[in-house]
């Protein structure tokens, strides 16, 4: 559907996004996900039009974009910062970009009362932007996007500004909206469980590089470089024998026999997070803490300063490295 052939974008003579190439396929939730200044915004604006790439190709459906100005594009960008006209009732603002392209009137009214039902918006289409709280006004955003019916939505961190509640309700919204729907949505996020949650395919970038692509499991269970392992949910990384291994808090047993472990250590913190147990303890020899997991139905009686043996099972060090 989207085809990025080694898409590389330098300003000022630096490399931003070193050479990229992936394939977005049809009806696609994509996710790239990656800390700030890692290059998900110009990807973002590269595929939108916003932006040249220094070298390499764009494809939509076997066609060139690479020299396509925006609005030749059959794609819609939702930016983080929703743009929507304060002088405008919702309705309008939603209505804008099909009065720019000359559609008919009566199809006019008819997206725009799609849009709105489906981003549940329909008792406020009369209200102007400064009467609607930030989620109500990034939905009108979205309710704008979708009224373009376009082949592909580009979303960047499009519930950043909202608060935590807010984003949670949004995010499983959005999901079910791309499922009715049927659109391919390239979405960008630095939240992983935001990423986790919403992802067919999550695209992990560091500095400009991909570190990895695939699904949410494949992510969580086999990262395929520290960084992954890391930037994705807590994990614990070990060497041995110069080889670099995670080894995730929940694959990790905390025991009495400190001799027969692998490792051994002693209990800095224990922390009680509602349904689970966790164990910060600080390996001897080492310095480094790992962290274990258990859950409520193993009611040993931890106390800080305890030692304690650290093992796991072989066939859950994921390798990660030299
Ligand atoms: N127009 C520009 N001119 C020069 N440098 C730029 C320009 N736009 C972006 N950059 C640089 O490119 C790098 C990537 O920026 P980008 O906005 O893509 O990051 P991002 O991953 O979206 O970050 P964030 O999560 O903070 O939004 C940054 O180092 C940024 O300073
Ligand atoms: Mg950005």
């Amino acid at each position: 559907m989207i085809e990025l052939a080694e898409v590389e974008k330098s300003f000022g003579g630096q490399v931003v996004v070193h050479p990229l190439s992936l394939t977005i396929r049809e009806g696609e939730f994509l996710t790239l996900l990656g800390p700030s200044g890692c290059g998900k915004t110009t990807i973002l604006r590269m595929i939108a039009g916003f932006e040249q790439p220094t070298s390499g190709k764009i494809m939509l459906d076997g066609k060139d974009l690479t020299h396509l100005p925006p609005n030749r594009r059959d794609l819609n960008l939702v930016f983080q910062h929703y743009a929507l006209f304060p002088h405008m009732t919702v309705e309008d603002n939603i209505a804008f970009g099909l009065k720019m392209k000359k559609f008919p009137l009566k199809e006019q009214r008819q997206r725009v009362e799609e849009a709105v039902a489906m981003t549940q918006l329909t008792p406020l289409v009369k209200r102007y932007p400064h009467q609607l709280s930030g989620g109500q006004q990034q939905r009108v955003a979205i309710a704008r996007a979708i009224a373009n019916k376009p082949k592909v939505l580009l979303l960047d961190e499009p519930l950043g500004a909202l608060d935590l509640q807010l984003r949670k309700n949004l995010q499983s919204e959005l999901k079910q909206l791309q499922r009715s729907l049927g659109i391919t949505f390239v979405y960008v996020t630095h939240d992983q469980e935001e990423a986790m949650m919403l992802s067919d395919r999550i695209v992990i970038m560091n500095n400009g590089q991909v570190e990895q692509i695939g699904t949410p499991r494949e992510i969580y269970a086999t990262p395929s470089t520290l960084f992954s392992a890391t930037f994705v949910g807590e994990n614990n990384i070990f060497s041995s024998e110069g080889r670099l291994f995670a080894v995730r808090p929940e694959k990790l047993r905390a025991s009495r026999q400190v001799d027969d472990s692998k490792r051994s250590g002693e209990i800095m913190d224990v922390l009680y997070l509602g349904s689970i147990h966790k164990l910060i303890v600080q390996l001897d020899n080492e310095p480094m803490t790992v962290s274990i997991v258990f859950d409520l139905t193993d009611d040993r009686p931890w106390s800080i300063g305890d030692k304690v043996g650290v093992d796991w099972n072989a066939e859950d060090e994921v390798n990660i490295g030299p």
